[in-house]
């Protein structure tokens, strides 16, 4: 088991399979990119899966998610996908991407056994969505969402991060737009993790903001705590239910207590927290021929190690030096 000196175990297993990705979303990354990883540097598909096996067999990993980066980036996403799908026990799988490239693979990941994808779209205005990611991508995700629902890959979850000042206005209209579709919607308060560092708090839009927003047209009641268990979203029904919609407020008010994550980064470093500033590195352990024991025993000690929280409030708090895209979210 993968236990913590707090008393948590983490089941959830988040594995970037790429740094790179085809947007450059304002709050995550520059206008020229960032210093991607060489491929040398990547662990291979056969890596991977062997580590996420052991994860699942010795660690007590239920649940494994893809992301990046943008994973549909990875050539070898569905060969992995389908190769952790055969594990026993086999795990949950999902996905976190923004769906660029999801209208062409959303057959092929469902039928290599993936269970579900979240797909981040901040905005339903295709200039807003070119201000945000500085790509005219829009019509490819509104594709790729479709495909998804389509494809069986659902729930369809939807991640959005609001800006001030660019798509704050738009909280309501996301959220009817995505009840109308049976999609879930979360919104995400914007974390210090950009490669730019150029967060600030006060240009982050804070969940209660974000609920006053929609307060304005729907009427919210909070989801009994008791459905909650580790998930990072906050949900209420709208309207009396059954849609409902999530608030991921990392920033005012965390989650740690309960956080079950542990993190592999795509060149097989684990973290334990997203705001983790130190890492272990199983890949050199791995091309040095450990043992599953030996990798899985570094695993239990990295995560022995994890701290109560992120610590954001904290005045000591050093953003951690990989960004976002980097540590796979
Ligand atoms: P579900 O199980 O589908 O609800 O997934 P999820 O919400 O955990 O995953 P997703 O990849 O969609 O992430 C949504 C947002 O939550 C992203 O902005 C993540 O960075 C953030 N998030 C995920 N894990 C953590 C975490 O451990 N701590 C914090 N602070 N934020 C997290
Ligand atoms: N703060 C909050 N969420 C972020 N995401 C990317 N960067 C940040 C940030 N700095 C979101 C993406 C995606 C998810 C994995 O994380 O929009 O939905
Ligand atoms: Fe790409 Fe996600 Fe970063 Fe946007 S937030 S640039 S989609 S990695």
């Amino acid at each position: 088991m993968l236990l913590d000196t707090f008393g948590r175990q983490a089941v959830d297993l988040r594995v970037s399979l790429t740094d790179r990705c085809n947007l450059r979303c304002t709050y995550c990354m520059p206008e020229q990119g960032l210093q991607w990883l060489a491929k040398p540097e990547l662990l291979t598909d056969e890596e991977i899966v062997r580590l996420v096996g052991l994860a699942v067999r010795d660690l007590g990993v239920r649940e494994v998610r893809f992301t990046g980066g943008e994973p549909l980036l990875r050539p070898g996403l569905v060969a992995i996908v389908a190769a952790c799908a055969e594990l026993d026990p086999r795990p949950e799988l999902s996905l976190t991407t923004n769906a660029v490239g999801l209208a062409r693979t959303a057959e092929a990941l469902r039928a290599a056994g993936l269970d579900r994808v979240n797909v981040s779209l901040d905005t339903l205005d295709p200039e807003t969505f070119h201000t945000m990611t500085r790509r005219h991508r829009h019509q490819d995700v509104l594709a790729g969402l479709a495909a998804a629902e389509a494809a069986g890959l659902v729930p369809v979850k939807l991640n959005a991060v609001l800006m001030r000042g660019i798509n704050d206005h738009e909280a309501p209209d996301l959220l009817a737009w995505c009840l109308e579709r049976g999609y879930q919607l979360r919104f995400i308060e914007q974390m210090p993790l950009d490669a730019q560092h150029g967060w600030t708090r006060t240009d982050m839009v804070t969940a209660e903001e974000i609920l006053e927003r929609l307060a304005a047209r729907f009427t919210l009641t909070p989801e009994p705590s008791a459905v909650r268990g580790a998930a990072p979203a906050e949900r209420w029904l709208v309207d009396g239910g059954p849609g409902t919609v999530g608030v991921i407020a990392s920033v005012t008010r965390p989650f740690c207590r309960a956080c079950d994550r542990t993190r592999l980064t795509a060149d097989g470093q684990v973290r334990n927290c997203l705001f983790a500033t130190g890492e272990t590195d199983l890949r050199t352990a791995l091309r040095s021929g450990a043992s599953d024991q030996e990798l899985g025993a570094l695993w239990r000690a990295a995560m022995w190690g994890k701290k109560a929280g992120a610590g954001i409030d904290d005045p000591e708090f050093h953003q951690p030096d990989r960004p976002m895209s980097a540590i796979g979210g």
